[in-house]
């Protein structure tokens, strides 16, 4: 097949399904290092719904359109979220590195219907309570001894040191995990490997590890509840049982750590690069809420979210989608959507995007005011205690992930004048 945009290696479509003519492999380099113009491309070429191959040349399509976005995921009876409706399974190796996205767990995630209203209502009553000054104090307490780790050496590789570590210490800690105990440290040691396993790692040992830790939880905290998101979800009226807490723990924990860690990591790249906000961050004419805005609309940390499966044969954007296809949601290029950008000005200051999803499998809805407090809390505190950071390599130099959903750094070096302590 003869590939005429150059946006991606083509490869031949799957011979028996001629719908997914010229589809475009979601992985490469080219996908990894600049997405918006491969979404362009395929948007040019293929509509608002673009057939496309995720690892392992697994059909699916992308759906690149805004309305088509809202539309998918205000049907949650037509594009329904169980993914063992899937027709692909039997194509699909044991090893397939999206099965942990993508292989059906009994979790808040992939229930349906009046089951999934309750799991993600007893969620929202949860998250509901927790207080934002609080939290945003307890961000403070947990950035402290991060960044005094490396304030010294007037040097840090901030992915690893900071960005990440800092929402999934929250997170455990909205749990109701003490915050510097050992088996704290392990559960988020954990949660790093089953989230984002490194070479060596072992993602599915590590999970089990979580799960066990997250049931232990769960036991401690029905004999000794506390103010926590743990001991609200026991409490709740819908009485769910226990391993429906310890999944849907582990879900909201798993849910905030990666997408808020990106959103943190996008956000100081943004201000470390774009002049708008001056080198010198705190002599920035912009507001760090303006870059926290900015890039949830132009480099969103779910660019892709997988997914939603077709209940039944359908249209989409034109497209003939059969019952069981996978819809990817291409969260990213809905919010550069032409349509809704018509005079070019990406990115304007509202909350209209689609990042924290939409209908009744979105981000449930105190979460994203929570992860605000988060990210705001982690850009803050860092550009306060060390107001001179400049990035320790060209911008050219940052790399992606090798994530088709999430679109974070690899590595963020910066330097900055030592802090005495
Ligand atoms: C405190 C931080 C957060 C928590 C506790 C949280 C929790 C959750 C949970 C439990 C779900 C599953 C909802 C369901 O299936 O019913 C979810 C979905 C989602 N969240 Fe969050 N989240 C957080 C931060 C974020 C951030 C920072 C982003 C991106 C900017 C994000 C984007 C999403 C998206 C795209 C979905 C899927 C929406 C869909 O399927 O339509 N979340 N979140």
């Amino acid at each position: 097949m003869n590939d005429t945009t150059g946006l991606s290696s083509p490869t031949v479509p799957p011979a028996a399904c001629p719908a997914y003519e010229g589809a475009v492999r979601l992985s490469g380099t080219e996908f990894q290092q600049s997405p918006a113009e491969l979404y362009r491309g395929l948007r040019r070429r293929h509509g608002a719904v673009a057939p496309v191959l995720l690892d392992g040349d697994v059909p699916a399509w992308l759906v690149l359109g805004y309305a088509e976005v809202s539309y998918v995921t205000a049907h949650d009876d037509l594009f329904a979220r169980d993914s063992r409706r899937w027709n692909q399974w039997d194509t699909v190796p044991a090893d397939w590195p999206l099965l942990p996205f993508v292989g059906h767990q009994p979790s808040v995630l992939f229930t349906e219907g009046a089951a999934h209203q309750m799991r993600a209502g007893v969620i929202t009553e949860a998250l509901e309570v927790i207080d934002q000054f609080e939290l945003a104090q307890r961000c403070r307490g947990i950035a402290g001894p991060l960044i005094d780790a490396f304030a010294g050496s007037g040097r840090a590789e901030l992915m690893s040191a900071y960005v990440h570590a800092l929402p999934m210490r929250a997170a455990v800690q909205m749990c109701g995990m003490p915050a510097g105990g050992a088996d704290t440290e392990d559960l988020v040691r954990d949660l790093r490997i089953s989230l984002d396993a490194g070479p060596g790692d072992d993602p599915v040992a590590a999970y089990g590890r979580v799960q066990e830790r997250i049931r232990r939880l769960v036991d401690e905290k029905r004999t000794a509840p506390g103010p926590d998101v743990t001991s609200r979800m026991l409490r709740h009226p819908a009485g769910l049982t226990e391993e429906e807490i310890v999944q849907d723990l582990v879900s909201v924990i798993a849910a905030a750590q990666q997408p808020t860690a990106n959103w943190i990591g996008n956000t100081l790249r943004l201000l470390l690069t774009d002049d708008r906000f001056a080198l010198n961050v705190s002599g920035g004419r912009l507001s760090v809420g303006q870059a926290l805005g900015e890039v949830l609309w132009l480099d969103t940390p779910t660019q892709n979210f997988i997914g939603r499966f077709a209940a039944r044969d359908t249209t989409l954007g034109g497209r003939r989608i059969r019952a069981g296809d996978m819809v990817v949601l291409g969260l990213a290029a809905a919010n550069t959507d032409p349509q809704i950008w018509p005079e070019g000005h990406a990115g304007e200051e509202n909350s209209a995007h689609l990042s924290f999803g939409n209908g009744e499998h979105r981000c449930p809805y105190p979460a994203p005011l929570l992860a605000d407090v988060i990210a705001r809390t982690a850009v803050e505190t860092l550009l306060e205690r060390l107001p001179d950071v400049v990035l320790a390599v060209e911008p050219e130099e940052l790399s992606w992930r090798p994530s088709v959903w999430m679109r974070g750094l690899t590595a963020l070096p910066v330097r900055f004048s030592p802090v005495v302590q």
